[in-house]
Parts: C-alpha cells; structure tokens; sequence
C-alpha cells in the first residue's frame, strides 16, 4: 500500500470525495495519439504514463502534502525548456486538453493537484539560472529552481531570495510566484510584487511573454507579471522569473519569548516595530499546544532538545532581527529584551546568536506543519487575515465552537494556532481524525463566516486553490469577481489551464455574496 508523505493511508481521490464539482465535459479525454504527440516534441525520460512508473512516483505528483487531494492522472509532463513548455499548451488548448501547472507540489490549498484527468505540466526540469549580477543582485532563472538551492547559490555572493518558508528544500520560485508566496520574513523583504521585476510566462495558446527585465522601475503601461503573481496555474505556466534579490545580513538575532496574553504579543509586536524599526525581520507566534506537538513529535532541532525557555506560558513569539554590525545588533537585542521585561510585557525570553542555536530556535516555528500533520491522516487548514489584534480570537472561537459541536476527539484531532502575525496573518490547522468531507466542510464554513464577518480575508498566503473556491465570495465583492473571470477569459478562452480552481461555481458565488453582505453591511 502506498503512503502519503506522513506515512499515512492515501486520501481518497478528490473526483469521488467532492461530489460538489462535476468534470467538465468540454475538456477531452486523452488519446493515444495526444501521448505520442507529447512524445514526438519531447525526451522520453519527459513523459510519464500512469501504468509506466510506481505508485510512489505517481504519488508524488498527484496527492498533495496535507494529504487532502488526491487525483488519478494519467500523464504527467516534464519539459526543459520554454519552447517545449508553449508546444504543450498550443497542443493542449487546440485539442481542449485540460492542465495543471505543477512546481514542488507543495502547494495548501489543493491546487496543484488535478481534479478528475487534467494532464500535469510539471517544471521541475527547468531549474537553470540564467543570469546573476553579483553587483546588484539580480537574479534571472528558471521557475523549477528549488527556493533553497536558489539561496545557497546567492549566498555564495553574499545575497539571499526575499523570501522564506518552512517548504523552501522542495517548493519551486515558480510555484512561490504562482501563489504569491508569504513565509516567513514577508515583514523585511515585502510580498513578490515589489521583488519581482519580470515573469517569462507561456500562455494557453502557447504564446510567449517575454518579460525578463532586470529595471527596477518601469512603468510603461500595465504591469503585467503582476496578473501573474498569485494567479495559481489560471493564466499561463511561469518559465522564468528575475527577481531583485536581498543583501544578506549576518548580524542575525533570534528571540524566543513567552508572553500572558495574545494583548501582550501585540504589544511586543509594537514595541518591536519601534525599537528595532530597520532590522526587525520575522515576528512568528506559536500558542502553547504548538510548541506541545513539536515536543511531542520530536521535531525540534536537535532532537530530543529543551524548548529554550519554560513552555509552561500561554503564547510564544519567535522574532528574529537581522543587521550588518554584530556589536550593535547584540546590543539592541539585549536592550530590547531587558525593556520588555522591565516594562512587564513579556515574562521571559532568550537570544539565539550562533548558526546553531539559531536553527534550533528557528525549528520550534519551522517544524510546526510538519509536527502538527502527524496527527491525523489528513489536516484541515487555513491562512487567514485579519487585524491583528483579533487574530488569535479567532483560534479561540473555533476552539469554542468545536468543542460545542463535539468535533474535538470524535471528528477533529486538536485546533493549532500559530502563523505570522507581524503580517496579520494567522494559520489554524486542524488535524482530522478521519477522512470526512462534510467536517472539512463544516469548519470552512464557521471559519470562513467568521472570517468575513470580521472583515478579513480567506487567504493571506496561500492561495484558493481547489479548497478555497467555495468561498471566494465570503471575503471579495461580486464585481471584482466578475472583473476576475474577464481577465481569466481573455488569456485562457477554452479555459484549459488549471479548471476548477480559484472561482466559485454560480451558486456558491451567490451563496458567499449574501453571507459577506450580511457579514459585512455597507460594502
Ligand atoms: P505547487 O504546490 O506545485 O503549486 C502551487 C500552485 O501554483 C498551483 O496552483 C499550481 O498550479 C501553480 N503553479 C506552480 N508552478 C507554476 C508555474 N510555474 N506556473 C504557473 N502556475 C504554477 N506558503 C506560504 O505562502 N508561506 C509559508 O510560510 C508556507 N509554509 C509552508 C510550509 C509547509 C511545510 C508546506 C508544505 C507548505 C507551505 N506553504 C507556505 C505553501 C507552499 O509551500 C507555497 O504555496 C509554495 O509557494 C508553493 O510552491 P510549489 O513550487 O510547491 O508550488
Ligand atoms: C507555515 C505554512 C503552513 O507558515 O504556511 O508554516
Ligand atoms: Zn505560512
């Protein structure tokens, strides 16, 4: 039997569990003559048929990591090159084949996986870098490069990505474009659109845009790669990426701190804002049972290890701060603690200095997914926005309300909450017990509600995906919907690249436009 990458039982295929979407019938089924086609344009190591490979490598490409979709894909596509990339989709949108763009398929929202027979288009074999400019750091390469790789290349010159996350050893720069990527230093570095100077992306009628300028400044009409960042595989493939990447700091700080209340991490977070205004660059919140299930699961580095101060408190923040002077920045750090315990906000608190004792910190944050999904067979989760004094009201509600509903121990494993609250932005993951696709639906429903009626946004990071579509609605007006579907029409007319996804069916477009107008009267 095969298992999914936590090693538990695979999910059962997206097509029979959500009866909620219904293949569309405009969309051909492979032939033979299609395989021999991709066959005739590309190396055979390039194609890989279901019946060809083991289920492992079908796995990889076809469940995702939460272990919540699963599809059962007949073909899967690896091209090398751009040019291989625009023959597939001129061939797919001329026969109505159906894509899904794939990177590291480490994506959280169940878009990268097929619903019912989409072909995969994967980029995992452009991983070129084309250009760096070791002056200014500017990168241009292809979008299958792995995000850590990429880092470990630029370091060498001194530079890093402006850009970091827990799945950076297997996540794709194309991919982390596609769903405009958050991480874990948004606070520094800003989302893609600033960093991001231009896409090469082929769209569905295989046409190329060609877009790979390295001018930080450009303002000769629409921005264009700005539609792309974020648009999850809708529009077009992303084949190439430059970016401005970011001067590494050395002088790096990171705190781990226990606070009373989630009031006080916001006052932590204020305070930090104006004490280390330029070299503040991570501000992450775990609660209590978080760092629980770390120590559980035996996730931290190294393992076996202590937290490093009592976890005995009700809220954590790991903080880290970045600058290029060492005495100075160990300075203001040991300021800066001792401030925040004379004035009472926080009750304790250590510094991590060398690379180790950094990544040991680091781990208590990083490794949280990875700790948290051993605990079910398969995770419900969100990435939600909101002002950040009620991000954690919202954990606590949805505390409140499973426990009313009797989910915690029958249905729901535990409900986490941790996320990157300097970015307003919280994650509750919810481990299921077993693979029940109306308690999924039932909690995105109290969350997604919640969410609008506190006017926030259903996806901080992560993008909508398949999970998400339903509830587009609950957080984005119908005309800006309406405006979204007219730009997905005039790239993609036969609507081939990555169907189902992103958009509400009619119905649930109507159903989610009166619960955010109920929700949120006056908009
Ligand atoms: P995939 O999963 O392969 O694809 C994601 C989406 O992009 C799909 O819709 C796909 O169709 C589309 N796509 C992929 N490549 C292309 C392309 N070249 N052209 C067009 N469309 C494409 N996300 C965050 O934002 N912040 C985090 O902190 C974070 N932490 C994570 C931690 C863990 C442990 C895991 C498993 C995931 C985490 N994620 C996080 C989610 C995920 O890593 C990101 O969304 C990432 O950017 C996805 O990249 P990928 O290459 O794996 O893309
Ligand atoms: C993280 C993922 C889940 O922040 O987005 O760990
Ligand atoms: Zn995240």
């Amino acid at each position: 039997m095969t298992a999914d990458k936590h090693g538990f039982q695979l999910t059962q295929l997206t097509c029979e569990k959500l009866d909620r979407v219904k293949r569309d019938q405009r969309y051909k089924k492979l032939e033979d003559k299609d395989v021999a086609y991709f066959k005739s344009i590309l190396p055979e190591k390039c194609v890989l048929e279901r019946d060809a490979i083991t289920n492992e490598q079908h796995t990889k490409y076809t469940c995702d990591w939460y272990n919540m979709f699963r599809a059962n894909t007949s073909l899967i596509l690896l091209p090398e090159t751009t040019d291989q990339v625009s023959k597939i989709l001129k061939y797919c949108n001329d026969e109505c084949i159906a894509v899904v763009p794939q990177g590291g398929n480490t994506g959280a929202s169940g878009g990268s996986i097929p619903v019912f027979d989409e072909i995969i288009v994967s980029t995992e074999n452009m991983k070129t870098i084309r250009k760096f400019d070791e002056l200014r750091g500017d990168l241009v390469c292809d979008a299958g490069c792995v995000l850590q790789d990429l880092d470990a290349f630029l370091g060498r010159a001194g530079f890093q990505i402006p850009l970091d996350l827990p799945a950076r050893h297997a996540c794709q720069i194309g991919g982390n474009i596609s769903t405009n990527a958050g991480g874990i230093r948004q606070m520094r570095f800003g989302n893609l659109h600033g960093s991001v100077m231009g896409l090469e992306v082929v769209l569905p009628d295989g046409s190329i845009i060609d877009n790979l300028s390295t001018m930080r400044k450009d303002n000769t009409g629409y921005h264009l790669k700005n539609l792309f960042i974020g648009s999850e595989g809708t529009l077009g493939i992303v084949t190439g990426v430059s970016i401005a990447t970011a001067q590494i700091r050395e002088a790096v700080n990171v705190f781990i701190i226990a606070l009373r209340s989630f009031e006080d991490v916001v006052k932590a977070y204020t305070l930090a804002r104006r004490e280390l205004p330029e070299t503040i660059s991570a501000f992450e919140v775990l609660d209590k049972s978080t760092v629980e299930v770390v120590k559980e699961k035996d996730f931290q580095v190294p393992k076996g290890s202590a937290f490093p101060i009592s976890d005995e408190h009700p809220f954590f923040v790991v903080m880290e701060t970045a600058g290029k002077d060492r005495e100075i920045e160990d300075l203001r750090a040991d300021r800066f603690l001792k401030n925040m315990l004379a004035q009472g906000v926080i009750l304790e608190g250590a510094v991590a200095r060398t690379p180790d004792e950094i990544e040991s910190f680091w781990s208590w944050r990083s490794n949280t997914p990875r700790a948290i999904v051993q605990c079910g067979p398969s995770s419900i989760h969100f990435d939600i926005s909101l002002e950040m004094p009620l991000l954690y009201d919202l954990v606590t509600a949805t505390r409140e309300w499973a426990t009313k509903e009797g989910l915690i121990g029958t249905d729901i494993y535990a409900v986490y909450g941790y996320g990157h609250v300097g970015d307003g932005n919280m994650h509750l993951t919810i481990p299921a017990l077993r693979d029940d696709e109306a308690v999924r639906e039932k909690i995105d429903d109290f969350v997604y509600e919640w969410t609008s009626k506190h006017y926030g946004s259903c996806s901080a990071e992560h993008g909508m995906g398949l999970m998400k579509a339903p509830y587009l609605a609950f957080t984005k007006s119908e005309n800006i919907i309406n405006r979204m579907r007219d730009i997905k029409k005039l790239f993609d007319p036969n609507g081939i690249m990555n169907p189902y996804k992103v958009f509400p069916t009619k119905e649930q477009q109507a159903h989610g436009e009166s619960i955010r107008r109920l929700a949120q009267p006056g908009c």
